[in-house]
Parts: structure tokens; C-alpha cells; sequence
């Protein structure tokens, strides 16, 4: 049995911010969310969660995905830990993962379980140039480790330790829940430190090993927005490096930031600042060009995508997009479509080889095949209350400026005069003309403008005087 445990209950004070801690992002998906999507990939059975601070936020975020346990008190990681009431009577190996320890891989999660076959506990440790406020690993003479000190408990001495605690660790879960309440907060901070196991396990002649991460950056802890950035440029080079090596090219890995479930085809081109968050699947031979950002998209193969904003949609192979186009919420393009500058679609159905080039609002419709929008159409979906919906059939010729009023259907190969306002059904092969008529008024342009002439003149000639 597998069990963990994720440490974030506290308030995260040096984040200065209205937000918890485990809550802000990194390449667009909080740190917890982090830490669960890769406890998950490890194969652990139960994921708790310990909130305090802000505990709704991130219930209400991750509800569906792990338990949660209310640590009523905010006195101390290992307070936190004795809160996951629920696990007290499994069996087995339980991790304990600090909340600020977003980029901990699932290999050096299975790596910790793998030490824990023949130990009570072992840690996560990690050698700094500097060891900075982190806890320090203390040994023995014979170099055996012996406890934890937290930064503000050190001696002068143990201050020049660079070996720490990266805040990871794993138990014999039995141990774990036995020995807990032997921890005292007779500390500094006068917390209940879960660092404080180490010395009592020993004490109770359990083996305790510290196991040294190769790359010490994965385990950094946030504590600010500093550290928060600089984990994120970690994630960002190691996502990216993975892409690049598997065929993708990417102009400037340095200003593309692609979330870690994001999956990328060979000879997809990708220019700089582009960001793409959330699940995404693109496929092979894409050029994403200009400032793209996808979030939770599926697109297929062939695209030439330019400085637009997709978000939680499908697009099909060989479509054009932008520059500028903005689809959300539930959009499908079909194959071949071109979409081009200012075009906003919401949750729309949009047929192969359909075309809507500029400045066109499309929301709650269905759009068949070939069909072709001018300048300026408006599906208006909204009548203040309620969003309705818009059919057009195969082979539609919008001309420009046309508002069609939902509910409403055209039917295949009609045609809509540019200036109609759609406000009944269209039969197939009909057109559709809603304007009021034209009247030309000979030399009646010349006289308005005369008259325009005349009175600036006039305005001139006062000023002057
Ligand atoms: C902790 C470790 C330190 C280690 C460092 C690694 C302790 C006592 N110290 O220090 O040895 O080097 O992490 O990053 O554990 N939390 C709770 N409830 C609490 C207190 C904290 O859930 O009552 C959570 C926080 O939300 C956070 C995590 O535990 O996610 C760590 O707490 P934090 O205060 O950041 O500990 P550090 O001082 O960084
Ligand atoms: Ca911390």
C-alpha cells in the first residue's frame, strides 16, 4: 500500500499574497496540482491533502482528485502530518511531500520508495553550494546520520552545513502514526516540527537513511515569488528540452512556456511567447507562429496558427487561424477552415473548408461546409436572459455586416445580402435581403459639403479677429 501526504495548510506568508501558497501557479497549474499529478504517476493509492489556511480554495479546486484533512491548529509540519487521521490504520509505505515542493519528479518519488523497504524513515536530502534556510542533515562523527535542525535552531557550526532537508520523506506508516505523538514543540518557533522523527526513530533503534537527490534545484522549495519563478524556469527548460528532442522545434525555449501535460507531434514549429496551459494534444507539422496561447486544446496537423488565444476547443488539420482570432469555450473547426483577424468564436461548430476572414463574432452555432462570412457578421446570441442558437447549412454566402438574430436557421446555399439583419428561418437557395431601400438625391452631395466648407470658413475668419 502507498500512501501520501501533501503538507499545505500554512499560509505561505512570505508569498505576500491574498492567495495560499500551494495555490499559485507554475506554468499555469498550481503547485499542489504539481505535486498530486506526479504522486498519482507514481502509483500511490491515497493522496491527503492538509489544508488550514485558505482550505476551500483548494478543496473546491481539487476535490475529485485526492482526500483532504483540516489541520485545525497551524502549529507545525508535523501537527500537519498527525491530521491525516485517515490513513492511522494502513499498512505499508506513506510519503510526506511539503506543499512548496512542486517539481518533485515521479522517479525520485519511486526512488524513495524503493529506500524504504529496509528503513522506518528516510529523507530526502540535497547538497547546496550554500544551504541557505533550509533544515540541516546533522551527522555523526562517523558520518551516520543522526537528526534534523531546523535553520532557526542552528549553531553557528551547523549553519555551514550544506547538506538539507528537501522537506520529502517517507514512512513505515505503522511508525509513522505511533511515534507522532511523541513530537514536543520545544523549538524556536515553538512549532511541531515532523523534522523532529528523525532523532526520535533512532532513539527507538528504527533505521534512518538520508538520500541524496542528484539534482538539488528539483527540490526546491517556494517561498516567495522569487523562488516561485525560478522553479518555474526549471520546469520550463525541462519540459522544453524533452520537446525539442523529440522533434519539435521551438525558435526560443527561453520565452515558451508549455505546461507538463501538454503533448507536441514532430515538426511542429513554435515561435517565441508562446504559452500553452492546461491538457493539450497538438499534433504533428503545426506552426504555431507569433504570440500563440492554447489552454486545454485538442489540434490536429498542419495548422498555421498565429498570435490567437484557443482555449478549450478542437481544430481539426490544415486550418488557418489569425493573426488575432480568438476561439473558446467549446469551439470545433473542422478541416481547411480559415479564420482571420478579430474573429471571436464561442462554443461553434465550424464546417470543413468554411471561411470567416475578419472581424466577425460567432457564438452558440452551427456552421456547415464551404460556407463563407464577410466582414462584420454578428451571430446575436444573447437576447439579455438567454443564448440562442444559430444554424447555417452547407455552402452559405454571408455578405458583410449581416446580424443573424438567434434562434434562427439558413438552409444550404443561400445567400444573405450584406447590411440584412437576419430575423426569420432561410430556405435552401433563397436569398435573404432586410435593408431599407436606397435613394440617390442629385447634386445634393455637393451642396452638404458646401455647406460644411462654409461654416468652418466662417469659424476661422472669427477666430482671427
Ligand atoms: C521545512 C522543513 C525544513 C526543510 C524545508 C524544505 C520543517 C520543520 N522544516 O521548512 O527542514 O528544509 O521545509 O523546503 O518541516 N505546513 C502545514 N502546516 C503547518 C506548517 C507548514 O501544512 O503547520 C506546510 C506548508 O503549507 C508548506 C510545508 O508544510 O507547504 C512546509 O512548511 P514551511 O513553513 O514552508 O517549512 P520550511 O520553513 O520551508
Ligand atoms: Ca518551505
Amino acid at each position: 500500500m502507498r500512501s501520501a501526504i501533501i503538507l499545505a495548510a500554512g499560509k505561505g506568508t512570505r508569498m505576500k499574497s491574498e492567495l495560499v501558497k500551494p495555490m499559485h501557479c507554475i506554468l499555469g497549474k498550481p503547485m499542489v496540482g504539481h505535486i498530486i499529478d506526479n504522486l498519482k504517476k507514481t502509483g500511490v493509492d491515497r493522496i491527503v491533502t492538509v489544508v488550514g489556511f485558505s482550505a476551500d480554495a483548494i478543496i473546491s479546486r481539487y476535490e475529485n482528485e485526492c482526500e483532504f484533512a483540516l489541520q485545525k491548529e497551524v502549529n507545525g509540519t508535523g501537527s500537519a502530518v498527525r491530521s491525516a487521521t485517515q490513513l492511522e490504520n494502513e499498512k505499508g509505505y506513506t510519503l510526506v511531500v511539503n506543499g512548496d515542493c512542486p517539481l518533485i519528479q515521479p522517479e525520485t518519488f519511486e526512488k524513495m520508495f524503493a529506500e524504504a523497504a529496509d528503513v522506518g524513515m528516510a529523507v530526502l536530502s540535497a547538497l547546496l553550494p550554500e544551504g541557505k534556510h533550509y533544515g540541516r542533515i546533522v551527522r555523526d562523527g562517523n558520518g551516520e546520520f543522526e537528526r534534523i535542525t531546523e535553520f532557526k535552531d542552528c549553531s553557528e557550526e551547523e549553519k555551514k552545513i550544506r547538506e538539507i532537508n528537501t522537506g520529502i520523506y517517507i514512512f513505515d506508516n505503522e511508525l509513522l502514526f505511533r511515534y507522532l505523538p511523541l513530537l514536543t514543540n520545544d523549538n524556536a518557533q515553538k512549532e511541531y516540527y515532523i523534522t523532529d522523527l528523525v532523532a526520535i526513530f533512532k532513539s527507538k533503534g528504527h533505521k534512518v537513511k538520508a538520500v541524496l537527490i542528484s539534482d538539488p534545484e528539483e527540490a526546491m522549495g517556494v517561498n516567495d515569488r522569487a523562488e516561485l519563478a525560478s522553479a518555474a524556469k526549471w520546469l520550463q527548460r525541462k519540459i522544453n528540452h524533452r520537446h525539442m528532442l523529440e522533434g519539435v522545434t521551438l525558435i526560443d525555449p527561453e520565452n515558451t512556456w508549455i505546461s507538463p501535460d501538454v503533448t507536441i507531434g514532430r515538426d511542429t514549429e513554435i515561435w517565441p511567447n508562446t504559452v500553452i496551459e492546461g491538457n493539450c494534444v497538438i499534433g504533428e507539422n503545426n506552426r504555431l507562429r507569433g504570440a500563440n496561447t492554447l489552454r486545454n486544446v485538442t489540434i490536429g496537423k498542419g495548422n498555421d496558427i498565429n498570435n490567437s488565444e484557443i482555449t478549450d476547443s478542437v481544430v481539426d488539420d490544415g486550418c488557418q487561424i489569425g493573426p488575432y482570432s480568438r476561439l473558446r469555450d467549446g469551439c470545433h473547426i473542422h478541416d481547411n477552415v480559415r479564420i482571420g483577424n478579430f474573429v471571436e468564436m464561442k462554443n461553434t461548430d465550424f464546417g470543413e473548408g468554411s471561411k470567416c476572414a475578419h472581424l466577425t463574432y460567432v457564438g452558440d452555432a452551427t456552421v456547415g461546409k464551404r460556407c463563407n462570412f464577410g466582414c462584420g457578421t454578428v451571430t446575436v446570441n444573447y437576447d439579455g436572459s438567454n443564448k440562442w442558437h444559430t444554424s447555417i447549412g452547407d455552402d452559405v454566402f454571408i455578405g458583410c455586416n449581416v446580424n443573424l438574430i438567434a434562434p434562427v436557421s439558413v438552409a444550404d446555399r443561400s445567400v444573405l445580402a450584406a447590411g440584412t439583419t437576419i430575423t426569420r428561418d432561410v430556405e435552401a437557395d433563397e436569398m435573404a435581403i432586410g435593408r431599407v431601400r436606397q435613394e440617390n438625391k442629385p447634386g445634393y452631395g455637393k451642396k452638404y459639403l458646401d455647406k460644411g466648407r462654409k461654416i468652418k470658413e466662417e469659424k476661422k475668419k472669427n477666430g482671427s479677429e
